[in-house]
């Protein structure tokens, strides 16, 4: 140790790094975590889950009183209006709060946060602000940020073309909102600003909203979202976005070709996807090459091509999720610490903040049957509607289905996919039994509270061997 300054030292405080940290300094290992940004807690808690759930939920809230939702169920609001302010002033104080205790906890647990943009000099030793520091693991956990749309560029202090970020915090509501990207940012981020009275186009160059969701879920969202006043433009593209004062013209076409259209909008979301950050980072110092997709490549253990050059997060292959990033960063700590550190990455949940909310964990459909064909084997289905569901009925939540795919040899529960209002709630159980490799017949006769939206997920197992009860 005396050669180094440190154990483990981490880059960026997103939920990778941060809970990296924490959890290297719980196993006794004199840790640092490099963060630019003035707050710790990486984009998820300044500007991604964090903010974007705030907003989502106050939206929320206001739909319903608005909408008339409450009013059917006898609370009469007779004299209410939108204080925009007030709803960005609880995101900002959520954020706050949130970041401030990631600061609390680094230093209960003694991690030193050293401020500045880290780069490597060598393989084990990085710059931050000037001064050079040597550690004996070094976990690059950089994540990602927004993918720019070629030719459009965004500009989130006017407002009129955006990413995430300056969605998050428009002034006012705009009259027309153009989303280009029909995945889960265009669709939360889109959910609020429609639910607070904008008009909401979404204009995805696929021909489904939703990539890498299974096929009925696609289906059925796209449904529900169009009940709710969306506008899809799907199996088209942006070719153009001319700025003219406080508007925006864009000009969109068949993504297989034909004639162009344009669209008026008071504001543009451009949301198609994030990519890696690695930019500055000084990789080729510590010998380190990025693949084709901008990622850095890690084994199972989390170990990059370079000895004692960790990373996990955004930065690496996988999904682009905040509990994927956490759980790497408690796996890679207790690797570091000598200790065994696993994800299984066959069962990371993934959720849509939507209303109703759209969750998923394991295969799709389409993925379980491709999957099987390949050893000759098959899936069973069983699926079960919300409108079956005592407590989705009673509180007036008809929409959605459970859906639960099983090997049709083993019964082993191979995905899980929900669309209800508490879905996110829902998917947690799916995910439990999957690792515990439960079967479609262990869900069906696990005990379930009644009435709960859950019931849902017994049924929808009961109904892989046909036999649900409440439809
Ligand atoms: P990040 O959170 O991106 O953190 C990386 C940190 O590293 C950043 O703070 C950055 O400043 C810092 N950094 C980068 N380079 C350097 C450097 N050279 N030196 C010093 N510091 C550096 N995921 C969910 O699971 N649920 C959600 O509800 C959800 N909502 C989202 C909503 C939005 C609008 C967005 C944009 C994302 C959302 N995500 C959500 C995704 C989630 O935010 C990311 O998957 C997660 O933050 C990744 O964590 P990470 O630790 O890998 O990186
Ligand atoms: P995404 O990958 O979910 O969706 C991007 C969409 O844009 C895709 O449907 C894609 O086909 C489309 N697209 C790409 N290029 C296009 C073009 N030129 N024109 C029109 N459409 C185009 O990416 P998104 O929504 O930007 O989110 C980024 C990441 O952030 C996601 O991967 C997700 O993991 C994470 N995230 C997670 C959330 C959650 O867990 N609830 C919430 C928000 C973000």
């Amino acid at each position: 140790m005396a050669d180094y300054d440190y154990d483990v030292l981490i880059i960026g405080s997103g939920p990778g790094g941060y809970v990296a940290a924490i959890r290297a300094a719980q196993l006794g290992l004199k840790t640092a975590c490099v963060e630019s940004r003035e707050t710790l807690g990486g984009t998820c808690l300044n500007v991604g889950c964090i903010p974007s759930k705030a907003m989502l939920h106050a939206s929320e809230l206001y739909e319903e009183a608005a909408g008339g939702a409450l009013a059917k169920l006898g609370v009469k609001i007779d004299k209410m209006s939108l204080d925009l302010d007030t709803m960005h002033a609880q995101r900002k104080d959520a954020v706050k709060g949130l970041t401030g205790g990631i600061e609390y906890l680094f230093k209960k647990n003694k991690v030193d946060w050293l401020k500045g943009r880290a780069a490597f000099v060598d393989k084990d030793t990085v710059d931050v602000a000037g001064k050079s520091y040597r550690a004996k693991n070094i976990v690059v956990a950089t994540g990602s940020s927004v993918t720019p749309l070629p030719g459009v560029e965004v500009d989130n202090a006017k407002g009129v073309v955006v990413d995430s970020t300056g969605a998050l915090e428009l002034p006012k509501v705009p009259g027309h909102l153009v989303v280009v990207g029909g995945g889960v940012i265009g669709l939360e981020l889109g959910s609020v600003w429609r639910r607070l009275g904008a008009k909401v186009t979404v204009v995805e160059f696929l021909d489904q909203i939703l990539p890498g969701m299974d096929g009925d879920v696609r289906k059925e969202a796209n449904k529900i979202f169009k009940k709710q006043g969306f506008e899809f433009k799907l199996s088209t593209k942006v070719s153009k976005v001319d700025v003219k004062g406080k508007k925006a013209l864009l000009t969109v076409e068949p993504a297989a070709g034909g004639d162009a259209e344009t669209i008026e909008a008071d504001c543009v979301l451009i949301a198609i996807g994030r990519r890696p950050n690695t930019e500055g980072l000084a990789l080729d110092k510590a010998g380190l090459a990025v693949n084709a997709r901008g990622q850095i490549e890690i084994d199972h253990d989390f170990q990059t091509a370079v000895p004692g050059i960790w990373a996990i997060g955004d930065v690496v292959p996988g999904p682009m999720l905040a509990h994927k990033a956490e759980d790497e960063g408690i796996a890679v700590a207790e690797n570091i610490a000598g200790e065994v550190g696993i994800v299984n990455h066959d069962v990371i949940p993934s959720v849509v903040y939507t209303w109703p909310e759209i969750a998923g964990v394991g295969l799709t459909e389409e993925a379980a049957k491709a999957k099987l064909a390949e050893t000759g084997g098959a899936i069973k289905v069983g699926k079960f509607p919300m409108l079956g569901n005592s407590r989705a009925k009673t509180n007036h939540e008809p929409d959605g289905f459970v859906k639960v795919i099983a090997d049709a040899a083993t019964d082993r529960v191979l995905g899980v996919w929900c669309i209800a209002s508490v879905a996110g709630t829902m998917i947690a159980e799916a995910a439990l039994a999957m690792e515990f490799g439960a079967t479609s017949e262990d869900i069906a006769y696990t005990c379930h509270a009644h009435p709960t939206h859950s019931e849902a997920i017994k049924e929808a197992a009961m109904a892989v061997r046909g036999k649900p009860i409440h439809v």
